[in-house]
């Protein structure tokens, strides 16, 4: 006879009763920011379920009242936390084999708490839930900021159960949407082509975007998205808006659901991909943080809620930035010696620009990098090229009055390296099979704490190399795949993809406690690890290796759509473009660059010196207005995208009294196409003057003269920008 595999089952079918019996007192959990709230209905022993997302209610009272209408037994009831269980055919957001062998999870309110942090913008809701029969808990933790607008939420799944719990999917939320339609936005790509732009109308079914790439994971899609709710268009400036982005820097999903009630149920979380992870009795697991916010304003007003929560909350030390900077790589690659990078200290302090960073090359001597073929992993100063050292280096940009910042990419080794050979081990590898290579590379195992302990150490030691180290460009040029840990037990091999993340994470605490201050970037072949999880611990990321100008219109536009301009590197490189070959003016490629967080990497050597002094005055502009771009409010007016091939985009001061506006003509349109410009953010009572830079005379009738905001926004203005790579600057001061 078989086993009988639930002797509770009667009491606990007697237990469960349905989400929200009409009988049972509703509470209403009221988690609310200046402008959106979320609330959550909830009575003991009741599921928890969603009643509004969406704009704020400021007395949602006479929604205990309210009934969704639906039949519970139909399973669709907008549950807070789904789960695999008998009243819910959606997606779970949980899926977990108990110890016993039971596949069903029922959670049932227990009790919330919301308290005001420190800080008093924030605000903590934590609710618990427990399964009706089984030992297991589940926690939903929402971080609410009110000013932004942002509420952020993640789950901790505790297991009291007698033994192990087998979690197979554990997303961070499930939130569920009513609306007429659903124009999903969001970002794919690939390398040199990241953040291109998708906008898809939602049908009936489900859509996720994923990756299952680990370490690059947003080179392809980016686990962020938008929402515009009850309209097929999207729009800038109007309309209403939901966002999210996954601070998370492994394998990640967003699952969009629409069901038969129409209803859309987005889940956002670590991917299930491979992952089942098993719980130890009395183990907990913490889920990454999803951060939501809402607007009425359209896809700008969600963009600008991230961008205030993102430098106030998201990034590490947000209110600063990195400064202007050389980097070698374009400019010399693999080949240089001392020499050739004081020379181009020299060249950029002349320029104005304020750092110099040296990339890749400096490092290994039994198996030199002279070539991404070999040298990986081992981190001591190569003595041919560098004889001097790295302080030399250092402090002769220091004595130059530039900054000074260096390359590392510590999670992977070469098999030509010394420590692929003393650590066979600790490359991520099945023991029967080769380890794939990718730019002939492997990666090491996160996962494993010697390894943790190695990368900490790489890091430290580079700082050691010199007292004058101020920014550290982090890079990390492979995806994860035919993992395999010797670390791990057996069993547990599927638990490779959280632990590679959260060892990831465990070196970054290390390092931030320690090193505060030092600037670093997130960079992986470019366009990776730009996402919430990583910058939590960096100050900015390489936006892609694609530095050529037409290319960036589209990559910035799209990252812009959640991420600041504070953490966008962008630089000027030489021409024909190193990655498409492609020619601009110099004036194009500054004009795009100085978006973001301006930079240059070119042998500077190469460039004439009208060039220069074209820089050097751009820079010096650039400082100008500086502030703007990285705290002012983003505007964009149009996309890269449009058939016009004109696109601009501004950063408004929050007091509006100063904005920069920035234009460009992506695609040649002909002698009768003037492209006008409607401008946003300014206050329309406000006279701005307006002048333009980055040019040694007046090109157009409205340089220099003063219009009202109103009339900015409303008729805007009309740079002549007609011819291919005609872009435009300019500055607006209040009078
Ligand atoms: C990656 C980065 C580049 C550069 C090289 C060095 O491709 O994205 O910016 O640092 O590695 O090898």
């Amino acid at each position: 006879m078989k086993k009988l595999l639930f002797p509770g089952l009667l009491c606990a079918a007697l237990l469960c009763a349905g989400p929200l019996a009409a009988a049972e007192p509703v509470e209403i959990i009221d988690i609310h920011t200046d402008d959106v709230s979320l609330l959550l209905a909830a009575a003991p022993d009741q599921a928890v379920s969603v009643l509004h997302f969406g704009g704020r209610i400021t007395d949602p009272a006479p929604l205990k009242e309210y009934r969704s209408g639906r039949w519970p037994d139909y399973g669709t009831e907008n549950l807070i936390y789904p789960t695999m269980g008998e009243r819910n055919f959606r997606e779970p957001a949980l899926r977990v084999t108990h110890a016993d062998g039971d596949l069903n999870t029922e959670l049932r309110y227990v009790s919330h708490e919301s308290r005001t942090l420190a800080d008093a913008n924030v605000t903590q809701t934590v609710v618990r839930m427990s399964d009706c029969v089984q030992a297991l808990d589940v926690e939903l933790r929402f971080t609410a900021y009110a000013r932004e607008n942002v509420i952020s939420t993640h789950a901790v799944i505790r297991n009291r159960e007698k033994g192990p719990v087998m979690l197979h999917s554990f997303y961070s939320s499930a939130l569920p949407l009513e609306a007429e339609s659903y124009l999903l936005t969001h970002l794919y790509g690939a390398w040199t082509r990241e953040a291109q732009v998708d906008h898809t109308l939602l049908t009936h079914g489900t859509k996720s975007i994923q990756s299952t790439r680990e370490v690059r994971t947003t080179h392809t899609e980016n686990p962020a998205f938008l929402l515009t709710l009850g309209s097929r268009t999207f729009s800038e400036e109007y309309g209403e808006v939901v966002a999210g982005a996954l601070a998370w820097s492994g394998n990640f999903r967003l699952n969009f659901e629409i069901d038969d009630s129409d209803v859309l149920n987005i889940l956002a979380g670590a991917n299930p991909f491979g992952s089942e992870y098993r719980l130890a009795k009395g183990e907990s697991f913490t889920t990454p943080e999803m951060i939501y916010t809402h607007s009425y304003r359209g896809a700008g007003g969600a963009s600008r809620n991230l961008h205030d929560w993102a430098r106030n909350y998201g990034i590490w030390h947000g209110d600063t930035y990195a400064p202007t900077l050389l980097n070698s790589w374009e400019g010399a690659y693999f080949d240089f010696d001392a020499r050739t990078l004081t020379a181009m200290i020299d060249d950029a302090a002349a320029m104005g620009l304020e750092m110099f960073v040296l990339d890749d090359g400096w490092f290994g001597n039994k198996y030199p990098r002279n070539d991404s073929r070999a040298g990986l992993g081992d981190w001591e100063v190569n003595r041919a090229k560098l004889p001097e050292g790295i302080d030399y280096i250092a402090s002769y940009a220091h004595e130059k009055g530039l900054k000074f910042g260096i390359w590392i990419e510590p999670e992977m080794v070469n098999p030509n390296s010394e420590l692929a050979h003393k650590h066979p081990d600790w490359v991520v590898r099945t023991p029967k099979r080769d380890a794939p290579q990718t730019r002939t590379q492997w990666l090491l195992d996160l996962s494993n704490p010697a390894v943790q302990d190695f990368v900490f150490g790489v890091f430290d030691r580079t700082m050691q190399l010199s007292d004058k180290i101020d920014y550290i460009k982090w890079d990390a040029n492979r995806n994860a795949n035919n993992v395999g840990s010797a670390w791990l037990p057996a069993d547990e091999q599927s638990h490779f993809w959280i632990d590679y993340a959260q060892g990831f994470y465990k070196v970054m605490e290390r390092i931030r406690a320690k090193y505060p201050d030092v600037l670093i970037q997130a960079c992986a072949s470019g366009g990776g690890r730009v996402e919430y999880g990583a910058l939590r611990y960096f100050n900015e990321v390489w936006t892609s290796d694609n530095t050529e100008a037409l290319s960036r219109a589209r990559i910035q536009y799209g990252t812009s759509l959640f991420y600041p301009a504070s953490v966008m590197g962008s630089h000027v490189s030489i021409v024909p473009n190193h990655q498409s070959g492609n020619i601009t003016p110099i004036k194009f490629r500054f004009d795009m660059a100085c978006a973001g967080r301006l930079g240059m990497e070119l042998q500077p050597k190469q460039m004439t010196d009208q060039e220069k002094d074209f820089a050097r005055q751009a820079i010096a502009n650039y400082k100008e207005y500086r502030d703007l771009v990285m705290h002012g409010d983003l505007y964009r007016l149009g996309s890269p995208y449009d058939e016009s091939g004109c696109y601009g985009l501004m950063y408004v001061a929050k007091d509006r009294r100063r904005a920069v506006l920035f234009t460009y003509c992506l695609r040649y349109q002909g002698r009768t196409q003037i492209p006008k410009f409607r401008l946003q953010g300014l206050d329309p009572e406000t006279e701005y003057c307006i002048r333009e830079l980055n040019v040694d005379k007046p090109r157009f009738w409205f340089d220099g003269k003063t219009f009202r905001g109103e009339l900015l926004r409303e008729a805007g203005i009309n740079p002549q920008l007609s011819r291919l790579y005609d872009s435009g600057v300019f500055l607006l001061e209040a009078r």
